[in-house]
């Protein structure tokens, strides 16, 4: 199969706490509000696989995982939701709205763990993997802000002790991956679009409609 015209594949970025879960949720809705087949979904833990590999990626009391080890869990999951889940989307004709993809893998393993951007790029040139995004939106907020609404988040859900690998990070190790994300950006400012994410749930909507509605028409006529 191959990809129809239709299609479109979004991804969203962001460290803990930048608001990407609430924002990728409206903008599916009108999306579906305004009759465009859309699939939301999310790395790690789009597939049963992923799920799996999710729940040992993310689990501060698991198994010790060293950086590289880490790294190809993540391109494990990334590989299989390629194959099973995006792929097929793309090929359907949909609107794919992906919460994290490759460009976590970069600022995460790449910028914050250390490993290089390189490396991790190597790892993703051929099919399926090879799979680049229509556009990527950057949800971008200072760390002291986004770590104190992770927490928040985290303590209303009771989700701190099954999610919390990178959120008991420290400040350090935050501001390097919103770093790693920026230079992303800064090298790739067609691809990625950066967006405030300061303020009112409402007012960083508006941005995020104004940094797709090239792609998106009927977002703005929904407005
Ligand atoms: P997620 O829970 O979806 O993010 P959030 O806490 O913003 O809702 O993301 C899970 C974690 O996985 C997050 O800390 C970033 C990390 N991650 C990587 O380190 N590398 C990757 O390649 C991906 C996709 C995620």
């Amino acid at each position: 199969m191959s990809r129809k015209p239709t299609s479109l594949f979004l991804t969203f970025e962001g460290i803990e706490g930048c608001g990407k879960s609430t924002q990728i949720g409206r903008l599916v809705d009108r999306l579906r509000a305004a009759g465009r087949q859309s699939l939301l979904t999310r790395e790690p833990g789009g597939t049963e696989l992923g799920r799996r590999l999710r729940a040992l990626l993310l689990d501060p009391g698991g198994a010790s995982i060293s950086p590289i080890a880490e790294l190809l869990l993540y391109v494990a999951d990334r590989a299989q939701h390629l194959t099973e889940i995006v792929g097929p989307a793309l090929d359907r004709g949909e609107v794919v709205l992906c919460d994290r993809y490759l460009d976590a893998t970069v600022a995460y393993q790449g910028y914050a763990r250390g490993l290089g951007a390189e490396r991790i790029l190597a790892l993703h040139r051929e099919p399926p993997l090879d799979l680049r995004p229509d556009r990527t939106i950057l949800l971008d907020l200072h760390p002291t802000h986004s770590l104190e609404r992770a927490r928040l988040r985290n303590a209303d859900s009771g989700a701190d002790i099954a999610e919390g690998r990178f959120e008991l990070e420290d400040l350090e190790f935050h501001r390097r991956v919103r770093q790693g994300y920026l230079a992303l950006a800064a090298a790739e400012p067609r691809r990625i679009v950066v967006v405030d994410a300061a303020g009112e749930p409402d007012d960083v909507e508006q941005r995020l409609q104004t940094a797709l509605g090239d792609l998106l028409p009927e977002l703005e006529a929904a407005s």
